[in-house]
């Protein structure tokens, strides 16, 4: 069986794990800490358990799907995966910092995917020795559930990269859309300003919270309203998405509302730290 590397075990990249293991390949999965590590863990082994419960996964499926998957804290663990992709947090100088690391301490023929939501691909692969091997990989939210894979094509992707990555994407089960490097490249340049107008909205108090959602799953028959949305993809990386596609573009129409900035710093993620438009059982602080 062939290993594929994941790093970060957040909401993407214990999903991303799970998919990876669930097409057979076994996975590496890297934490910055120990105790992160085992948090990872339980996210994947909660993640697997949504999927049997959806019916998409068997409960006998689990312990073996399980097995598939390690975590580590140490990215030389890497060395024999053919592929490794990046989902830590959508900050370009953490990416940035990542790549060159893995540069250095990974065999040259490994393909460095990421997840990222909106950076560029060409300038997260300049922290590189091999441009051609750096490719965009964006799962969608929740990653076992989603049937779209994004891929992002860099200045320098190569051709083969590109046709690995695709390959990778239908024996995952997933149907893969080619986007070119811009910010928020397809899917956020559409969907995350979207929500950024409909966080301009509460603001403003054109209606409550409930009635913006509301109007968007029934008027438009989304199946989550965008503040319900927002929690659940995380205010922070909803804000650097919308950062990114305000000083790519250079346009004041991608400029974040004030009121998703106020929510930010007051540490309210959404879902993931209980409390964002909505308020949530509590599943795990930032
Ligand atoms: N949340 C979404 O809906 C969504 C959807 C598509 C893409 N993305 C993208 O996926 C990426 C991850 O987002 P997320 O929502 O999973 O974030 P998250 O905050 O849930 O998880 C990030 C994880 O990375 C870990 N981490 C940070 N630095 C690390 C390092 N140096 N080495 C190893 N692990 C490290 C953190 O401990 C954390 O567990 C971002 O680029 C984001 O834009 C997010």
């Amino acid at each position: 069986m062939k290993t594929i590397g994941v790093i970060g075990g957040g909401i993407m990249g214990s999903g991303i794990a799970q998919v990876m293991a669930q097409a057979d390949y076994n996975v590496i999965l890297i934490e910055a800490t120990a105790s992160l590590c085992r948090k990872a863990e339980q996210r994947v082994s909660k993640s697997i358990d949504r999927s049997i419960e959806k019916k998409s996964l068997k409960k006998t499926d689990k312990a073996k799907l399980l097995k598939r998957i390690v975590c580590s804290t140490d990215i030389h663990d890497l060395k024999h995966s053919f592929l490794v992709i990046e989902a830590i947090p959508e900050k370009i100088k953490l990416k940035k910092q990542l790549f060159k690391k893995l540069d250095q301490a990974l065999p040259s023929n490994v393909i460095l995917a990421s997840n990222t939501s909106s950076i560029s691909i060409s300038e997260i692969a300049t922290s590189t020795k091999r441009p051609t091997k750096v490719i965009g990989m964006h799962f969608m939210n929740p990653v076992p559930a989603m049937p779209l894979v994004e891929i992002i094509v860099g200045k320098n992707t190569s051709r083969a990269t590109l046709s690995t990555i695709k390959q990778l994407s239908k024996q995952c089960k997933k149907t893969s859309v080619v986007a070119k490097d811009a910010p928020g490249f397809i899917s956020n340049r559409i969907l995350v300003p979207m929500i950024n107008e409909a966080i301009f909205c509460l603001q403003e108090k054109i209606g409550t919270k409930e009635d913006i959602d509301t109007t968007m799953k029934l008027g438009m028959h989304h199946p989550m309203g965008p503040l319900e949305l927002a929690d659940f993809i995380g205010l922070d990386t909803l804000l650097e998405i919308q950062e990114i596609l305000y000083k790519g573009f250079k346009n004041a129409k991608y400029r974040p509302a004030p009121l998703l900035k106020k929510m930010v710093k007051a540490g309210k993620y959404g879902k993931k730290s209980g409390q964002g438009f909505y308020r949530y059982n509590k599943s795990r602080k930032k």
